[in-house]
């Protein structure tokens, strides 16, 4: 069906955390009329669960350039160097502007940043709030900016305000972003979505803009055991490839050494115990309380994300264990109360006192360091569409993230957007776009999924391309997946339909479209580099493998 209800404006933001909620505030503060539309509530996403801190040169002695060297230690030989440059020399900057914006972070006694260390950082340079809450804090920072604006706005029509011009910005929760609009020349006219129960806006409809801003995070629900939230499926990437966008580096997903075991048939968002709990002295030990990781690297416990998540995998292995430990009961109860209170809290919640006993904990998947491709402006390859945050790949991960850069990632990248598109307004005028049709609801090369299959895919790949990956077990996946694709190509065939239309139907056929994509670029791969670790291949191969892998699927759904 042509969408019920449409809305129309310079610019509109898929995605309501710390990338999208930046490039919105940043876009109506340079005078562009802004939509923000977001699949659930505003601070729903994963920025709200980001523990640790972000990573900046803030600290004294401390360098862009050395924050820098960490980055591409990191990357494992496939960051972009001049995407990182920007990233860290502009970061500190882009953190004093969060702060100007609302977001508390913690202090030390001499009234600086507290700053702490995670895995990979030489240095002291995590800025971190709530203890560990840094995400909950940014979020609900910038959402209340968004809400001081809205209420600028109501003010100004209504004459309180002074007469200060707004240009105008607008949210629309529980909207989930189907595709992309295009015009006849392939240029961004904005985004389909489906909204429930928003009042007036209900059921399919349209923003319209010139302007389209992806910044709707990761896709960690394509694995059973994840560190994300449930909306976090892949809905970005799948929009980015059926619009024709090249997506970069997906075989890169990065799994979180330390997640609180819960058993080994634990599915879904899983609590994370921070990188930081390590970065203040807490030890990795196995069932003997043996300290697997000295000897290993230099950094011991922080070395960078893969090498631990390596590390704790290969002593599962050994000792046929389903998970390790990580050994803080000297903080004592005062620290681990003031410096980890939410971290305390889920374990308690779980039955495990850090105080007094080692936490459980082995790797999930936790972070997409591929996505969208984009520039250095955060431009896709399709005109008019941008990406920035965990849905875009900016190059400055390359093969592994280095801990905190995320958030960092989100803010420097968003307002770069912004400027971007501010400068294009200043330039040429935005102009409104006329959209092309969409075949909805499903076509042949894209068949809707039932909601259920959502768990099929999540066993596929945690059982084919998790931590551990092999020819074999990457071949295994992509057969089970292309079933599940034919089968609901079969059933579309016979009964001109697969499922009803509706969020867990477009999350379920968004999951396999980025599971399909991520696995063939995990077989292509043929080495193991950063996060991708093939059993097969346990090599880097810096002959070969030095390069990135690229996706372009047609554009032509028809
Ligand atoms: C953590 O707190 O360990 C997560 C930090 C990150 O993923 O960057």
């Amino acid at each position: 069906p042509a969408p019920g209800w449409s809305l129309s404006a310079d610019v509109v933001v898929v995605g309501s955390g710390v990338a999208g909620l930046t490039a919105a505030l940043r876009c109506e503060a340079a005078g562009l009329t802004t939509v923000v539309v977001t699949k659930a509530r505003l601070d729903d996403g994963s920025t709200r669960w980001a523990q640790g801190g972000i990573a900046a040169a803030l600290g004294e002695g401390d360098t862009p350039e050395q924050h820098q060297d960490d980055t591409l230690v990191a990357g494992a030989g496939l960051c972009d160097e001049e995407a990182v440059r920007i990233l860290v020399t502009e970061g500190p900057d882009a953190v004093r502007r969060l702060i100007e914006t609302g977001a508390q972070f913690d202090e030390s006694s001499e009234g600086g940043l507290e700053l702490t260390r995670e895995g990979g950082h030489h240095r002291r340079r995590i800025a971190h709030a709530g203890g560990d809450a840094t995400g909950a804090e940014i979020s609900r920072a910038l959402v209340e900016a968004v809400r001081a604006v809205r209420r600028g706005e109501r003010e100004a029509l209504s004459g309180k305000g002074g007469g200060g011009r707004r240009a105008g910005l607008r949210t629309v929760e529980n909207a989930l972003v189907l595709d992309l609009l295009t015009d006849a020349e392939g240029r961004t006219a904005g985004v389909t979505l489906h909204v429930m129960g928003e009042g007036q806006h209900d059921g399919v409809g349209a923003v319209h803009a010139p302007a389209v801003v992806l910044a709707t995070g990761g896709m960690g629900q394509v694995f059973s055991a994840t560190t994300n939230p449930s909306v976090s499926t892949g809905d970005g990437v799948a929009l980015a490839l059926r619009a024709g966008a090249e997506v970069s580096d997906l075989e890169f997903v990065q799994f979180h050494p330390t997640v609180l075991f819960l058993g080994s048939d634990a599915e879904g968002q899983q609590p994370l115990v921070s990188e930081a709990v390590r970065g203040e002295g807490a030890h990795l030990v196995d069932a003997d309380g043996v300290r697997f990781m000295q000897g290993q690297h230099e950094l011991a416990e922080l070395a960078p994300r893969d090498i631990v998540a390596k590390g704790i995998m290969r002593r599962m292995q050994e000792q046929d264990a389903e998970h390790m430990f990580l050994d803080a009961r000297h903080f004592g109860a005062d620290m681990w109360e003031h410096r980890f209170p939410t971290i305390l809290a889920a374990c308690r919640a779980h039955g495990i006192d850090p105080v007094t006993e080692p936490i459980p904990v082995a790797p999930a998947a936790h972070y997409a360091s591929g996505g969208v491709r984009t520039d250095s402006h955060g431009r896709t390859t399709v005109p008019g569409l941008y990406a920035c945050g965990e849905v875009a790949c900016t190059g400055v991960h390359g093969a592994n993230r280095l801990a905190s850069n995320s958030l960092l990632e989100g803010l420097v990248y968003a307002e770069r957007i912004a400027a971007d598109i501010a400068a294009s307004h200043a330039e040429t005028g935005l102009h409104a776009r006329v959209p092309r049709p969409l075949p909805y609801p499903e076509t042949p090369e894209h068949p809707l999924l039932t909601p259920e299959a959502r768990f099929t895919i999540q066993r596929i790949m945690t059982n084919g391309a998790g931590v551990l990956r092999s020819a074999e077990s990457l071949a295994k996946a992509a057969d089970q997946l292309q079933q599940l694709h034919t089968d609901a190509r079969d059933a579309l065939a016979e009964n001109g339909k697969t499922a009803e239309a509706g969020v867990d139907t477009w999350e379920a056929t968004n999951l396999l479209c980025v599971a399909r994509v991520l696995v063939t670029a995990a077989r292509l791969r043929e080495e193991t580099r950063g996060c991708h670790w093939r059993e097969d291949r346990p090599e880097r191969d810096d002959t070969t493998w030095r390069r990135h892998i690229v996706v372009r699927l047609n554009p032509d759904r028809t």
